[in-house]
């Protein structure tokens, strides 16, 4: 059999036929890549997608009666807390210090709800620097490489969408002065008709593909790297790296790789934690880390039934209290077993999205509506296969921002005046005086550039007391 007709036959016996509609029309550079894409599909695999997400509803969440607040470690409120937090962060410091601890940082999303055309990692943020995210992360872990000596290697990952962009834009700025980044890149899956879940084309010799969603971190950093080079796994075990922080390119007010969270994290034995912030609000779209029938898991915001998520305890806080901010740690091996096993795969989601499309008649069609469904792995899904894990609470003003959106909540906005309120809050601490609104914001810009202090005890080393900041300032 010619392997045209083997591509067919197996398109066929998959219902996907029609993927070959514009074959006779296409030059040999159209069909090699056609043909590259399609044997890309797994597509046993993508049958049990169809039957469970397109045609049905997917796994519902669990009934309400057995889902249960997860038991954290709380803000410190006394002093015995604070001591043992202290004690964590030495031991999260001895880690890093000594080459252990290795830093993650996703960045293969389209970011299509902050319509901003390059990869995320490159948007101005810095309310008065304008420095962009990839550069305000990449001070962190240079300040923190400094401060203990160490290189601390960096692996983002991006998409096939974004990757050159992401490589041209790190280049064009050297790195940024770090010793060790490496860029990986994330796998992709087929985008399917919700009506029929047929896989859309997104021309006549090109499959609608979109990132298989940050689950696929994973096992993109258990694939042999470029020219069969070693995998990024391989390449941390050689450099004696065991743990993994992991965060999202989108929250510029993250605190990577903090030591008090990676010293709770090997205190407690875990393969994998959760940084997490009390939930304020029925509505707020974050992960929701919970128990059901004692194992740990999160329910996305969107999975997550009104009911359970305005559950309250008698004196009207939350139940369900921890939401993630998608900011984790791994151990390296917990890693190495989830993507060295099948059993241990992580589940789908779909997402209901628009997706233009090559219709029948040849012509491209930009919908109105959402009329497809997308493949994606969440990485949280890993925690219910953790032998042992922690959940350790943050202050949501300290450290979560994110941004998503180009107006309102989560847009560059928000960002810059809690990115200032925060800044302003360390000169204060430092014996500063900053003026405030009547609702204690700060009326203009400030920022710190993590080279100057990359925490208020490191700036209050640097500041004179009674120093007034009255206008826009940026310390590096
Ligand atoms: C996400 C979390 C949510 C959490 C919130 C905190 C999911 C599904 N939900 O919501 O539980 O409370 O953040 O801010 O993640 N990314 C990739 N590849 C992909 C998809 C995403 O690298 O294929 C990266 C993006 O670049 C981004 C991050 O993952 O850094 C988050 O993705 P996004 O789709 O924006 O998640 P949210 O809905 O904001």
């Amino acid at each position: 059999m010619s392997p045209e007709a083997e591509l067919i036959g197996r398109l066929e016996r998959h219902g996907q036929g029609h993927l070959l509609r514009w074959w006779g029309e296409l030059d040999d550079a159209g069909r090699a890549r056609l043909a590259a894409e399609v044997a890309a599909i797994d597509l046993d695999q993508l049958d049990r997608l169809v039957a469970e997400l397109v045609q049905a509803d997917g796994t519902p969440a669990p009934p309400d009666d057995r889902v249960r607040p997860i038991d954290g470690v709380r803000l410190p409120q006394t002093d015995g807390e604070r001591v043992a937090i202290r004690r964590a962060a030495g031991v999260g410091a001895d880690a890093i210090a000594a080459g252990e601890v290795g830093v993650i940082l996703v960045a293969g999303g389209s970011g299509t709800r902050l319509g901003f055309e390059g990869p995320k990692g490159t948007f101005p943020i810095g309310p008065v620097s304008s420095a962009t995210l990839f550069q305000i992360h990449a001070e962190k872990i240079m300040a923190l490489s400094r401060r203990h000596r160490r290189t601390i290697p960096l692996s983002i990952m991006t998409s096939p969408e974004n990757h050159q962009a992401t490589v041209d834009f790190l280049q064009a700025n050297g790195r940024f002065g770090l010793d060790h980044v490496r860029l990986f890149v994330q796998g992709q899956m087929p985008a399917v008709d919700r009506a029929t879940g047929k896989v859309l084309l997104a021309s006549k010799d090109r499959v609608a593909l979109s990132p298989d969603g940050h689950g696929g971190t994973l096992v993109a950093l258990a694939a042999p790297g470029p020219g069969g080079t070693p995998s990024c796994l391989e390449e941390m075990r050689e450099m004696g790296v065991r743990t993994l922080f992991y965060f999202q390119v989108d929250n510029p007010m993250v605190q990577i790789a903090d030591p008090a969270f990676l010293g709770l994290h090997r205190e407690a034995a875990a393969e994998m934690s959760f940084k997490v912030i009390e939930r304020t609000s029925p509505g707020e779209k974050l992960g929701v880390v919970v128990r059901v029938d004692g194992r740990p898991q999160v329910i996305e915001y969107s999975d997550l039934p009104e009911q359970l998520a305005g559950r309250r305890e008698p004196e009207g806080r939350l139940e369900l209290w921890a939401g993630s901010i998608a900011v984790h740690i791994l151990e390296r091996t917990f890693i190495e077993r989830l993507t060295g096993d099948l059993d241990h795969r992580l589940p789908f989601h779909r997402a209901i999205k628009k997706v233009p499309y090559v219709d029948e008649s040849g012509k491209l069609v930009k919908p109105e509506e959402p009329n497809a469904v997308k493949f994606e792995q969440f990485i949280f899904d890993a925690l219910p296969m953790a032998e042992r894990w922690s959940v350790v609470e943050t202050d949501r003003a300290a450290e979560f921002e994110p941004l998503k959106n180009a107006v309102g909540p989560d847009s560059p906005a928000t960002v810059h005046q809690r990115m200032s309120d925060q800044f302003a809050s360390w000169l204060e601490q430092a014996g500063a005086r900053v003026p405030r609104r009547s609702d204690g914001s700060v009326p203009f810009g400030i920022e710190i550039s993590p080279l100057y202090a990359l925490d208020a005890a490191e700036l209050k080393a640097k500041i004179e007391p009674g120093l007034v900041v009255d206008r826009a300032v940026y310390f590096r």
